[in-house]
């Protein structure tokens, strides 16, 4: 019970690594408002989870939206009285090369992972410093961390500036007790993952150390243990988690 009555925010959380995400925080006690702009799949987890919609809310939320976000939060405090850990999971990609990269698909997944973290963190730190109390985890990639196959470089840019979000704004909310770190999952077998073929997955696992391949637990996992006092001592870190594909040599 590492998030014993903790009130989690899971953005992304109707199905895939938030999804996961919003089960492990449940299983570890937490409270949840489960954020997505797929309503009908976030109400079916809220449901899933707790009939009574005690512990776990689902809420319609457009990430990239700052009313959205801000009715979302809002409500959110109004529900549950308070905001202990933002999880900014929702994140999107559109692999293009270069050559194929429009301007409209290079903003629109921009847009989504670097706004809409912005528009979430910005929103969620005004609560904590209410409450001198707060978490963030952020959810960055792999690929902001290495040129892999099969990520372009909208998708490298913007989970790169959440890094680099998470490290600033570490330094400017730590003062206010807000913690503010970083997790990097690995090729992660999700629903989406699994349609592709085997051999696409393999590419993208090259060079990694553990035989086994990553599962929206794994990353699940890390989250609770940056949003528990586990983690009392930790901000501002980007936490790899991908099986060893970045060791060298
Ligand atoms: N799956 C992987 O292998 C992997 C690896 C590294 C990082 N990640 C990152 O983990 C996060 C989750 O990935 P996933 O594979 O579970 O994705 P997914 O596509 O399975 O789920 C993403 C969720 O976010 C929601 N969402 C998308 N845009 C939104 C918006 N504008 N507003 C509100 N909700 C929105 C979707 O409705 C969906 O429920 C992403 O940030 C992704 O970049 C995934």
């Amino acid at each position: 019970m590492e998030l014993k009555d903790k009130v989690v925010i899971v953005t992304g959380s109707a199905k895939g690594l938030g999804k996961a995400i919003a089960e492990k925080c449940f299983a570890e006690g937490a409270k949840l408002a489960l954020w997505d702009i797929a309503i009908d799949g976030v109400r079916e987890v809220a449901v899933k989870l707790d009939k009574d919609g005690k512990r776990a809310k689902a809420y319609e939320v457009e990430i990239t939206d700052e009313e959205s976000v801000g009715k979302a939060m809002r409500d959110t405090v109004d529900d549950f009285g308070r905001v202990d850990v933002l999880v900014n999971n929702a994140g999107i990609s559109q692999h293009k090369t270069i050559d194929q990269m429009t301007l409209e698909i290079f903003e629109r997944v921009m847009k989504v992972n670097v706004t809409g973290t912005f528009l979430c963190s910005k929103a969620a730190a005004e609560v904590m410093k209410g409450q001198k109390y707060g978490k963030i985890v952020n959810i960055s990639s792999l690929g902001a961390r290495t040129g892999r196959p099969g990520v372009g470089v909208n998708y490298a840019a913007s989970k790169a500036a959440v890094i680099g979000m998470t490290q600033t704004l570490a330094r400017e909310l730590g003062p206010s007790g807000i913690y503010v770190n970083c997790i990097c999952p690995g090729p992660i077998l999700t629903e989406q993952t699994r349609q592709y073929p085997p051999e696409v997955f393999a590419t993208w696992n090259a060079g990694r150390a553990i035989i086994k391949d990553g599962l929206p637990e794994d990353v699940a996992d890390a989250v609770v243990f940056l949003a528990s006092e586990r983690s009392a001592w930790v901000t501002g870190i980007t936490l790899d988690v991908n099986g060893g594909i970045l060791i060298r040599g």
